[in-house]
């Protein structure tokens, strides 16, 4: 029988997705299939709690995150609130919904970073991907009002095979709006992006050239922007430590309040999720039944229970391992010691070869005007 596990860390961060309503239709749309609606979101007064409780639990950092953030219309105040917590709060926007009155006042009570999302480096491009007209221009203008207020600015590059040839203009547009940290994350495909894989899948050699790029940039821009680059799982020997390690090191709060492991944790079947003010979030955190799933090495099957990496990594991302080997208990088939390794290679080198279908967009049915 195995050993009781010792009582976790506190988690580091929570993702708190505010509401999962968003303007912009994203093919790469990395939020459930099933979307919480607008009238079960969290009321303001739940989220002041819930930051209450993560701070109380020894959180530090909070990600206010959606889809799009600015929707709510409580923004200011939640962001206040979970200042007045302790936390340090990271907006992730895609900048739409945000005037240049919202960012001056998002400053006065105390945010301390924004993430900015674009999806091209010019409005073709841009508005292209996003669904969205004049989202680019409006994204320029967002990071002009964040810029001048002194707040810190990170610019989240989604990178795919339409764009990543652009890697460089991205690299001098994210210099010129001021960010001081790039994030090119190549596209993850899980939900919605599952259906633009064709459309969205980086060869092999961007994948390689796009790393020659990154790493000249890093050199040529030390002190001036640090650059992360994520590529596409299938080009990587080894997975990455998805989460961190399940239940490790951060939790995330859906719309309604329901408290996940990871963002994805509701496309494993069997899990069982409470909800905030069920019971104490600590409480939740040590010992919730899908905290619990997955934390540690215990529940690891073969090859990855005898892997020397089994602690680096935690056998991947679970939620891939679901989707991809139907089982979230396998070792995540990015893994080159996965027996499903040669088949998602396979197919991700053909979906990277094919000529890009057109999107199929994410349309949000319960949109309604941001302010
Ligand atoms: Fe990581 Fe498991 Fe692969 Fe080992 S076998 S490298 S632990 S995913
Ligand atoms: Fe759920 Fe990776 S997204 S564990």
């Amino acid at each position: 029988m195995n050993a009781p596990l010792p009582r976790p860390s506190p988690p580091m961060a929570m993702l708190a997705e505010l509401t999962h309503r968003c303007p912009l239709s994203c093919p790469y749309c990395s939020n459930p299939v099933e979307l919480s609606r607008k009238d079960s979101e969290l009321s303001t007064e739940a989220w002041i709690a819930a930051f209450r409780e993560a701070a109380a639990l020894g959180v530090l950092h909070v990600h206010l995150s959606g889809g799009e953030p600015a929707s709510r219309p409580d923004l200011v105040p939640l962001v206040a609130a979970a200042r007045d917590a302790g936390l340090y709060t990271n907006l992730i926007t895609s900048g739409i919904g945000l005037t240049e009155r919202r960012v001056a006042e998002l400053d006065d009570v105390g945010l301390d970073h924004v993430q900015l999302s674009i999806q091209g480096t010019d409005a073709a491009m841009a508005d292209r991907v996003g669904g969205y007209r004049g989202g680019f221009a409006r994204k320029m203008q967002v990071a002009g009002w964040v810029h001048s207020a002194g707040l810190p600015l990170t610019v989240n590059a989604v990178m795919h095979k339409q764009n990543l040839d652009r890697l460089e203009e991205t690299i001098e547009l994210a210099v010129t709006l001021g960010a001081r940290r790039l994030e090119v994350a190549t596209v993850q495909f899980h939900g919605w992006a599952a259906l633009n894989r064709a459309a969205l899948m980086p060869t092999r050699a961007q994948a390689m050239r796009a790393r020659e790029i990154v790493l000249a940039a890093r050199e040529r821009l030390k002190g001036t922007l640090v650059i992360d680059y994520v590529p596409a799982d299938h080009h990587a020997r080894y997975p990455k430590a998805c989460m961190g390690g399940w239940a490790s090191t951060g939790l995330n709060v859906t719309p309604d309040g329901t408290v996940l492991p990871c963002h994805a944790a509701q496309t494993i079947p069997g899990l069982t999720f409470e909800r905030v003010g069920s019971r104490p979030l600590k409480a939740i955190w040590e010992t919730g039944a899908a905290f619990m799933a997955f934390r540690g090495t215990d529940w690891m099957q073969e090859p990855c229970r005898s892997c020397e990496r089994k602690t680096i990594d935690f056998g991947g991302c679970r939620c891939q391992a679901m989707a991809l080997a139907g089982d979230a208990a396998a070792t995540d088939p990015v893994c080159s010691k996965s027996p499903h390794h040669a088949a998602l290679v396979a197919e991700a080198e053909a979906d990277a070869e094919a000529t890009p279908p057109d999107f199929v967009y994410r349309r949000m049915p319960q949109n309604e005007p941001v302010a």
